[in-house]
Protein backbone atom coordinates (compact mmCIF):
# COMPACT_ATOMS: atom_id res chain seq x y z
CA UNK A 1 0.00 0.00 0.00
CA UNK A 2 1.21 2.97 -0.82
CA UNK A 3 2.74 5.60 2.41
CA UNK A 4 1.34 8.95 0.57
CA UNK A 5 -1.70 9.92 -0.65
CA UNK A 6 -1.91 12.68 -3.04
CA UNK A 7 -5.28 13.98 -3.88
CA UNK A 8 -5.17 17.07 -6.58
CA UNK A 9 -8.68 18.83 -6.20
CA UNK A 10 -9.81 19.53 -9.70
CA UNK A 11 -13.05 21.36 -8.49
CA UNK A 12 -14.05 24.22 -10.49
CA UNK A 13 -12.39 26.85 -8.22
CA UNK A 14 -9.13 24.70 -8.02
CA UNK A 15 -9.09 24.24 -11.45
CA UNK A 16 -9.68 28.13 -12.30
CA UNK A 17 -6.74 28.93 -9.77
CA UNK A 18 -4.56 26.77 -11.28
CA UNK A 19 -4.54 22.74 -10.67
CA UNK A 20 -4.43 22.50 -14.34
CA UNK A 21 -0.94 22.78 -14.06
CA UNK A 22 -0.44 20.41 -11.42
CA UNK A 23 -1.94 17.33 -13.65
CA UNK A 24 1.40 16.94 -14.06
CA UNK A 25 1.86 15.44 -11.15
CA UNK A 26 -0.08 12.66 -12.23
CA UNK A 27 3.00 11.45 -14.34
CA UNK A 28 5.92 13.01 -12.38
CA UNK A 29 4.64 11.56 -9.08
CA UNK A 30 4.69 7.70 -10.07
CA UNK A 31 7.82 8.16 -11.78
CA UNK A 32 9.50 9.63 -9.10
CA UNK A 33 8.34 7.62 -6.21
CA UNK A 34 6.79 4.56 -7.84
CA UNK A 35 4.43 2.60 -5.21
CA UNK A 36 5.73 4.55 -2.55
CA UNK A 37 2.77 7.56 -3.36
CA UNK A 38 -0.38 7.42 -4.60
CA UNK A 39 -1.93 10.57 -6.74
CA UNK A 40 -5.24 10.80 -8.23
CA UNK A 41 -7.53 13.95 -9.27
CA UNK A 42 -10.55 14.69 -6.44
CA UNK A 43 -13.79 16.14 -7.06
CA UNK A 44 -13.28 19.62 -4.43
CA UNK A 45 -12.32 18.89 -1.25
CA UNK A 46 -13.95 21.45 0.43
CA UNK A 47 -11.53 24.06 1.11
CA UNK A 48 -12.63 26.59 -0.92
CA UNK A 49 -15.56 27.54 0.56
CA UNK A 50 -15.07 26.20 4.18
CA UNK A 51 -13.78 29.79 5.08
CA UNK A 52 -13.12 32.98 3.04
CA UNK A 53 -9.60 33.72 4.52
CA UNK A 54 -8.29 30.33 3.61
CA UNK A 55 -9.80 30.28 -0.09
CA UNK A 56 -6.42 30.05 -1.56
CA UNK A 57 -6.61 27.52 -4.04
CA UNK A 58 -5.62 25.59 -6.12
CA UNK A 59 -5.82 22.76 -3.09
CA UNK A 60 -3.56 19.40 -2.47
CA UNK A 61 -3.96 17.35 -0.14
CA UNK A 62 -0.91 15.06 1.27
CA UNK A 63 -2.01 12.90 3.75
CA UNK A 64 -4.16 14.86 5.79
CA UNK A 65 -2.78 17.93 5.28
CA UNK A 66 -3.53 20.91 3.13
CA UNK A 67 -1.52 22.69 0.77
CA UNK A 68 -2.46 25.69 -0.35
CA UNK A 69 -1.55 27.87 -3.30
CA UNK A 70 -0.35 23.88 -4.27
CA UNK A 71 2.26 24.20 -6.63
CA UNK A 72 4.57 21.04 -8.33
CA UNK A 73 7.11 22.16 -5.86
CA UNK A 74 5.05 22.54 -2.80
CA UNK A 75 3.03 19.32 -3.38
CA UNK A 76 7.05 17.45 -3.96
CA UNK A 77 8.44 18.97 -0.60
CA UNK A 78 5.27 17.99 1.26
CA UNK A 79 5.59 14.36 -0.18
CA UNK A 80 9.79 14.22 0.43
CA UNK A 81 8.53 15.12 4.15
CA UNK A 82 6.00 12.57 4.42
CA UNK A 83 8.49 9.92 3.75
CA UNK A 84 11.18 10.78 5.48
S1 LIG B 1 -12.60 23.33 -5.78
FE1 LIG B 1 -10.78 22.72 -4.76
S2 LIG B 1 -11.27 22.78 -2.68
FE2 LIG B 1 -13.07 23.29 -3.70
Amino acid sequence: MAKVNVKVCLGTTCFVMGSSNLQELMSIVPHKYGKEVHVEGSPCLGMCSSEYEFSKAPYVKVNNEFIKEATVEKVLAAIDKELK
